[in-house]
């Protein structure tokens, strides 16, 4: 393989040099955790490179489907200017309660809206509030290419749509999937297909943590 493996020290390195939490990102996860919420969250370079791209777009207006508790939504608010705006959908009712106080406690309360509810219904209701700068898309996996398709009317010419878990815990590439892996891998290799291919995008996987898939709008 060309390039430069990630050990744990370089990726330690990265994390502290380009992307340390600070107090309140690092409690989170625990507190989430026992309230029996997973941890599926992305990593602090995911969040970095979120920032990163939001800068790059000159990002004000964000959608994300799948708050979880909030720790991707906290990373990208934080990249906002002080009138921007980011739209967060989540289904779980737990996980949207605890990502509206976890935004609050972050003092961003007035840049973010969490909406609960299906994304699938959610996504076609926006359009009024369109065109977003950004949609980070890390929920369903089944429904991604749904997702897409809704991100593909929301966001402008130039804007990005961001796929998380895009090399599917590496098993992306398997010809040979385990039968329990198929519902979690399929639809991700079928997502990233359609953003390797759709003449509306510039994109590519990028292997950072599980993945992200980053399409250009053109
Ligand atoms: C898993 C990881 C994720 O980041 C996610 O969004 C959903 C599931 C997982 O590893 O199961
Ligand atoms: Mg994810």
């Amino acid at each position: 393989m060309k390039g430069t493996p990630i050990t744990e020290e370089l990726h330690a390195y990265i994390v502290e040099t380009f992307a340390p939490e600070d107090d309140l990102l690092k409690r989170l996860p625990a507190e989430a955790e026992a309230k029996g919420i997973p941890q599926i969250h992305i990593s602090p370079e995911q969040g970095k490179f979120l920032q990163v791209l939001m800068g790059a777009a000159g990002a004000k207006k964000v959608l994300e489907v799948g708050s979880l508790f909030g720790y991707s939504t906290i990373w990208m608010a934080r990249a906002l200017p002080p009138d921007g705006k980011l739209i967060t959908i989540e289904l779980d009712p737990l996980h949207a309660q605890t990502t509206r106080e976890n935004v609050a406690r972050a003092g961003l309360a007035d840049r973010v809206e969490v909406r609960e509810g299906d994304a699938r219904a959610i996504l076609p209701q926006l359009a009024g509030e369109a065109p977003f700068d950004l949609a980070f898309i890390d929920a369903e996996k089944a429904e991604y290419l749904d997702y897409m398709d809704a991100a593909l009317r929301l966001v402008r010419k130039g804007g990005l749509i961001i796929g998380d878990n895009a090399s599917a815990r590496g098993l992306v590439w398997r010809t040979d999937l385990p039968e329990e892996e198929r519902g979690f891998a399929l639809p991700i290799r079928a997502f990233n297909q359609r953003m390797a291919s759709d003449s509306r995008l510039l994109s590519l996987l990028v292997p950072i943590a599980d993945g992200m898939c980053v399409g250009v709008v053109r």
